[in-house]
């Protein structure tokens, strides 16, 4: 990506927001996009005309749409893995044909959601059932994206959760998996192990677990075992029965497999119809993303915005503040889906990025935010932009002073981002408290706000089924259109390589083994702290 252009802009990145409102009065319009009921406004940036026309000129240069139609198309984009991207074939519910090597992979793909819909209506209704009866209980077992999608979208849909309870194991530390079955009876509660390649082993030790713990509590695994994995040779092997097996393709990454099998357990919660329209909401998304024009599209202009403050501007992390409970565990899922996918430092052909990879990723819910971290945003020395969501309104109609409330601090804290309060106005506020002299001045320089912050806000009128699907497609197209732009490869994930190889030769080692020689002066010393602070074997 060549920056030159947009270099040129990076000192407006100073220049005054609140202008930008007063030089034009239509500027909340002009800088938003809307598809359906949903609306994108970006116009508390710097972005003006020219920086967005230079922005949309590099997604000309970069070949965009002749990249996303390829996408769509299963072109073999993920290089280094030689493998299609098609998360967006498993949404696809009435698109037309998707060849992969020249095949359609649809019908197999709307088989397995059948199959899925089937088996997850029969749980529910208990015509599917446990050793001791009905499934009161569902545990899945997996991690990164065989757990934050299926945790992040059961928070998210809540109320429509009318199925058995959901519990989700992801951690190898004992103490998760040993929190969530304490509570729950072995003879009644369904086991989903997910895992793309079944050799994670985080999950197949939980996973192992799991069944012992069934065993010995009078359950049976043979009934009370499901899998979701691409390696279909491995369920076997674990002896979870064919008919409980939902099979995905290499062409799902982790990250982006909510929306087939590894959904299984959010389906089993809220019901096939809530889990169509969630993929209706997806598939809505791509439609969008596919046909609309860049100034107008999206997740186009979400990613540009995203360029303008990494790329251009140099701010090294963005923070996703959802003013929504129930999206509670959207910042961690975003984490994966933007940092497992835009942070690397290496372009497609393999030369070294010569700029900013993806940012930092991070966030939590409004309000809660407000009242932890949020001092930083507004006083600390670097720029966040923030990225703000919230709905029209709440699921809870007793309780709409609440909501009212909740929308009311998430406008607020945009607009004291942007409007910042200056050292005359700390300095008057001061005075007005009977302040004077130095004690004056010195107060009032701790209560100025830079302001001139930029954020953005996504408005929905509710969340839905269909409007969590809508959010989900639009920022996996973000993290697409950012990587294009980048150069790089965002599907796949070769820096948690190391780490997993090291903990396979660090695992004898921590059990007793010789070995510590081999390791460096700091890892071996912890190894000798933890083995003598040990009081089990
Ligand atoms: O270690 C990273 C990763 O490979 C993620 O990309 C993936 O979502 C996660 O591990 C789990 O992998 P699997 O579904 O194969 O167990």
């Amino acid at each position: 990506m060549n920056l030159d252009t947009l270099k040129a802009f990076a000192s407006d990145g100073g220049r005054s927001i609140l202008d930008l409102f007063e030089q034009d009065v239509d500027r909340a319009h002009v800088f938003s996009a809307s598809t359906g009921d949903m609306l994108f406004d970006y116009s508390k940036t710097q972005i003006d005309t020219d920086i967005r026309a230079a922005l949309i000129r590099l997604c000309d240069e970069a070949g965009l749409a002749d990249r996303r139609d390829a996408m769509f198309a299963g072109a073999k984009i993920n290089e280094t893995e030689e493998r299609s991207v098609l998360h967006t074939a498993l949404r696809n519910l009435d698109g037309g044909p998707v060849d992969v090597d020249g095949l359609d992979v649809m019908p197999g793909v709307l088989d397995t959601l059948q199959r899925m819909r089937v088996f997850a209506e029969e749980v529910r209704g208990g015509a599917v059932a446990g050793a001791g009866g009905s499934f009161t209980d569902v545990v899945n077992i997996g991690i990164g994206g065989s757990d934050l999608g299926p945790v992040m979208a059961t928070h998210a849909l809540a109320p429509y959760h009318d199925g058995p309870r959901l519990h989700y194991v992801s951690n190898v530390d004992g103490a998760h998996i040993a929190d969530v079955l304490r509570q729950l009876d072995p003879t009644r509660t369904l086991v989903i192990v997910a895992s793309k390649t079944f050799t994670t082993i985080e999950t197949m030790t939980n996973a192992r677990t799991a069944r012992a713990w069934m065993v010995d509590g009078g359950g049976e695994p043979a009934r009370q075992f499901a899998a979701v994995s691409s390696a279909l040779d491995k369920t076997q092997a674990f002896g979870i029965p064919e008919q409980r097996v939902f099979g995905f393709a290499d062409w799902v990454g982790g990250r982006y497999s909510v929306w087939g099998p590894v959904g299984l357990p959010v389906m089993i919660a809220v019901g096939s119809t809530a889990f169509d329209a969630f993929l209706r909401g997806g598939q809505a998304m791509d439609v969008h993303f596919r046909a609309a024009d860049w100034s107008e599209n999206m997740p186009v202009m979400l990613a540009l915005t995203g360029i303008w403050h990494r790329q251009v501007l140099g701010y090294a992390s963005r923070a996703v503040l959802p003013y929504d409970q129930r999206l509670l565990r959207l910042p961690a899922y975003f984490q994966q889906l933007e940092m497992e996918s835009n942070g690397k430092s290496v372009a497609m052909d393999g030369s070294a990025l010569t700029i900013p990879s993806g940012p930092v990723v991070w966030g939590e819910p409004g309000t809660n935010g407000q009242h932890a971290f949020y001092q930083l945003i507004h006083q600390g020395t670097d720029v966040i932009p923030c990225e703000f969501m919230v709905a029209a309104e709440g699921h809870e109609p007793e309780l709409t002073h609440h909501h009212r409330l909740l929308l009311a601090n998430c406008l607020a804290q945009s607009e004291a981002l942007m409007r910042g309060r200056s050292l005359d106005e700390a300095r008057q506020r001061m005075a007005d408290k009977g302040l004077t002299g130095e004690e004056c001045e010195r107060q009032a320089r701790h209560r100025v706000f830079a302001g001139n912050r930029p954020s953005t806000t996504l408005m929905y009128p509710k969340l839905t089924p269909f409007v969590l699907g809508q959010v989900i497609a639009l920022y996996e197209h973000r993290v697409f259109v950012e990587g294009v732009l980048l150069g790089i490869n965002s599907f796949d994930q070769w820096g948690v390589e190391l780490g997993k190889e090291l903990a396979t030769s660090l695992g004898p080692i921590v059990d007793g083994a010789e070995g510590t020689e081999t390791k460096d002066g700091s890892t071996a010393a912890l190894v000798a702290y933890a083995m003598l602070h040990r009081e089990t074997e």
